[in-house]
């Protein structure tokens, strides 16, 4: 598969969330990371803020739920418009249940691990799943510096979707930028995640451009 660059919205204006979606008008999805100061130590924004921006863009909604809970709240993610709902393993009681409704509700489902979640436990819920979500930051927090030690596990990930034929998408999340998504695209991964990289640029559709070109490279 291409390589997709998601935007995080994260490090955007949040009072111009419409012109900031545009502004990124070449991304294949916008990342939405909702926090609930639970799960994480940030709060963001929720339901009502997702339904609002999927009417004003046309560009899909991966959102990331950073939350407590997210057997009671991602299917209404998915009503609110979103494209695909991650929820953390950490915090789903009920993993397999949750990504079949999502689907069911017909988003794409997706699954996070948190930096020192392995995924070998998960192995066989894989195929439950559209796509998982390697976080290579402790989530909460936009501009981390990326963790290298994430390489490996994203590696051996790659492997067991291999192993399985699965066409799940292998999505990373923190610190993904020019210097370093070279490496998560060498280690496998298919699906960046960038907020300072994109928004921090003083071009983020140009920023976009560039980082698709180096993870293809
Ligand atoms: C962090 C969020 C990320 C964040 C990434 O918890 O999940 O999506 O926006 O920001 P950067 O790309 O700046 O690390
Ligand atoms: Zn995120």
């Amino acid at each position: 598969m291409a390589a997709q660059i998601n935007p995080s919205i994260l490090s955007a204006d949040f009072a111009r969330l419409a012109d900031e979606a545009e502004a990124v008008g070449g991304a294949d999805w916008l990342h939405v990371d909702v926090m609930d100061n639970h799960f994480v130590p940030n709060l963001t924004l929720g339901v009502p803020v997702v339904e609002s921006l999927a009417r004003a863009t046309d560009t899909p909604l991966d959102c990331h739920l950073m939350i407590e809970a997210p057997d009671r709240w991602a299917p209404q993610y998915v009503e609110a418009g979103a494209g695909s709902v991650t929820f953390h393993a950490e915090a789903a009681a009920a993993p397999v249940r949750l990504a079949r409704e999502i689907r069911a509700k017909g988003a794409r489902a997706s699954m996070a691990l948190k930096p020192a979640t392995p995924v070998e436990p998960y192995e066989d819920l894989l195929p439950e799943l559209d796509m998982l979500l390697i976080m290579t930051v402790e989530p909460g927090f936009g501009g981390q510096a990326f963790l290298d030690i994430m390489l490996p596990k994203i590696r051996r990930t790659r492997e067991l979707i291999k192993r399985h034929g699965l066409e799940l998408w292998l999505q990373v999340d923190g610190g993904v930028s020019a210097s370093t998504i070279e490496r998560c695209a060498d280690a496998g991964a298919d699906v960046f995640v960038a907020g300072s990289a994109v928004y921090g640029a003083s071009d983020p559709a140009e920023a976009v451009r560039a980082l698709r070109t180096q993870a293809e490279a």
